[in-house]
């Protein structure tokens, strides 16, 4: 594949998502007050930056696991299954689970691993998703927690790619061809 020329223009600060992950965290922290021990579940690869700095304003006993599911790339619509590349280490079976996504895009992979995870029995499963791209959803999923709702461009930094490059930007920019 090649690429086309162009230049990344900031969208998000990262000091604007520093404060937004904190209060992400308080509320994900007052919802399971009280958990004996929560299983954080970050999906490879673009949540490695959201989850290594949520957890750690994340004020309750955690766990920390990384599931890794394949996009569905060029699958026609009605096949847009994911396959799991990198399961999860440990069990979920009556645990409370919060799964760590990138981007929330037209739905298909949070649909199909929120589906995965609960047919291994968790006590409670909530997904908390750096970003939302409402306008690009195709089938009808929500993440219980959103850090920033976005319009239809594509972004990078933060951890998440184009043709795996950007992921070590601080800040969320969207991609603007030449
Ligand atoms: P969905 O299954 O269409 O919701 O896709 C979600 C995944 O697509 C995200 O986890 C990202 O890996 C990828 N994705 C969606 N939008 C973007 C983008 O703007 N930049 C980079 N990756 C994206
Ligand atoms: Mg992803």
């Amino acid at each position: 594949m090649t690429e086309r020329p162009y230049v990344i223009d900031q969208m998000i600060s990262a000091k604007a998502i520093a404060a937004r992950v904190e209060s992400l965290a308080r509320e994900i922290s007052t919802h399971f007050a009280g958990t004996e021990k929560l299983v954080v579940v970050g999906l490879l690869r673009g949540s490695f930056v959201f989850i290594a700095d949520l957890v750690r304003e994340i004020d309750l006993p955690i766990e920390v696991d990384f599931l890794e599911v394949s996009s569905y790339g060029n699958a026609t619509e009605s096949s847009r299954e994911v396959r799991v590349l990198k399961d999860l280490r440990g069990e979920i079976a009556g645990r409370d689970v919060l799964l760590v996504e990138d981007i929330v895009d037209t739905g298909y992979t949070l649909t199909h691993v929120l589906k995965l995870l609960g047919t291994r029995a968790p006590a409670r499963i909530e997904a908390c998703a750096l970003l939302n791209k409402p306008s690009r959803r195709e089938v009808p999923v929500e993440a219980s927690w959103v850090g920033f709702t976005i319009p239809d461009e594509f972004v990078v930094g933060y951890g998440i790619d184009y043709a795996q490059r950007n992921r070590n930007l601080p800040y969320i920019g969207k991609v603007r061809f030449l």
